[in-house]
């Protein structure tokens, strides 16, 4: 079966798999899912006709365990499983059989269910949260039930004065988003010394950057370059500064014995070629216009900055060279925006 449904949100948050339910208006769960958005998580919507239909379409437990386990088995992370109305049934129905492994944690918001005995013992076996109203609480329900299990929580909104819709909607969001921070907190990716580098690759990442394409030219005279954001200044007295070039990289040599090399700061509309100059089999140098600068040093024509130097040093680093150069010339386009990277993605800037 595919999973159907409204993804909201960032794919990398926690996930919470929404049964929504006509007694709470569709207002009521559009702000709900913002508000737990805005808090970090991911909102898988199964939308009302598909999955309500889906679930009802035999009536059978057997029916509405195996569609709600199909649709939870194919997240890639597993998630809360958030039901509301008579849909707590199929909820619990679902994770009544290894629902850790399907699920992190339950919560059912003013379900319609009459409790079994055993649903005591599926509430132990996950962080579980009940969400009753004042109006549809009675004193033999689920969450009468959730009280007498150690694990699980039960809470009742607007026990006081009548709520308005607003503040309904104030009250699940805050009794919801507090149970999520305090039983299933987000937890941020960590890197170790000697686990996996595609973390700590993720972990550099959130240091955004501009983006540059280092040329210089072969020892037959050929121009050569690469995509690179690893530049930074160094010095302004001498006037140094470096990038870090992949020893695996196809120029690496070149760039370590070269004599002269160029930095070309990149604006936005050289995103094609930045696009270029990281790829294998394209044609750089024929593809983007160019002219010989200092010492026949190649330059990208028309960038926000070039900074012409000499090679200074080089250092090893690891798995790349740290390449020195000291600027003979800078030159820079003060109209233009630049090209930035943050996350793996190219970015522009916003000014408000
Ligand atoms: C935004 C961006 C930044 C990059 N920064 C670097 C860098 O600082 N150093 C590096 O060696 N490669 C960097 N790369 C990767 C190279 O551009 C890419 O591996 C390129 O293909 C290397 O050139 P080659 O194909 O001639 O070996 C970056 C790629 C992108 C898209």
């Amino acid at each position: 079966m595919a999973l159907q449904g409204e993804l909201m949100g960032h794919p990398d948050d926690p996930a919470i798999v929404l049964l929504e339910h006509p007694q709470q208006s569709p207002d009521f769960w559009r702000d709900l899912c913002v508000a737990l958005v805005k808090a970090g998580r991911q909102v898988v919507r199964i939308a009302h006709g598909e999955a309500s239909s889906a679930l009802k379409r035999r009536g059978t437990d057997a029916y509405t365990t195996e569609t709600l386990r199909a649709i939870l088995s194919q997240l890639p992370m597993r998630p809360v499983l958030l039901a509301a109305g008579d849909h707590a049934a199929a909820a619990i129905s679902a994770v009544s059989q290894d629902g850790a492994l399907l699920a992190t944690g339950l919560v059912l918001i003013t379900p319609d269910i009459h409790p079994a005995t055993e649903i005591a013992t599926i509430l132990e076996s996950l962080p579980a949260l009940i969400i009753t109203t004042a109006q549809g609480a009675s004193p033999h329900g689920i969450a009468h039930v959730a009280m007498g299990v150690p694990h699980a929580e039960a809470v009742e909104i607007g026990a006081g004065e009548p709520l308005t819709a607003a503040e309904c909607l104030d009250a699940f969001s805050a009794v919801l988003i507090d149970f999520l921070e305090r039983r299933l907190p987000r937890s941020t990716p960590e890197y170790r010394l000697g686990s996996d580098a595609r973390t700590l690759r993720d972990a550099l990442g959130c240091f955004a950057t501009g983006v540059t394409i280092l040329t210089a030219r072969d020892s037959a005279g050929q121009p050569v370059g690469l995509t690179a954001n690893s530049f930074t200044s160094v010095s302004l007295d001498p006037p140094l500064l470096l990038a870090c070039i992949a020893r695996s990289s196809a120029s690496s040599e070149v760039f370590r014995s070269s004599a002269h090399f160029a930095v070309n700061v990149l604006h936005i509309g050289q995103q094609p070629a930045s696009i270029r100059f990281s790829r294998r089999d394209e044609d750089r140098f024929g593809a983007t216009p160019w002219e010989p600068g200092l010492n026949g040093t190649p330059v990208l024509t028309g960038s926000l900055a070039t900074f012409e130097c000499a090679r200074h040093d080089v250092h090893e680093g690891g798995d790349h060279i740290i390449l020195m150069g000291q600027v003979e010339r800078a030159r820079f386009e003060p109209r233009r925006d630049p090209l930035l990277y943050f996350r793996g993605k190219y970015r522009r800037l916003h000014f408000s």
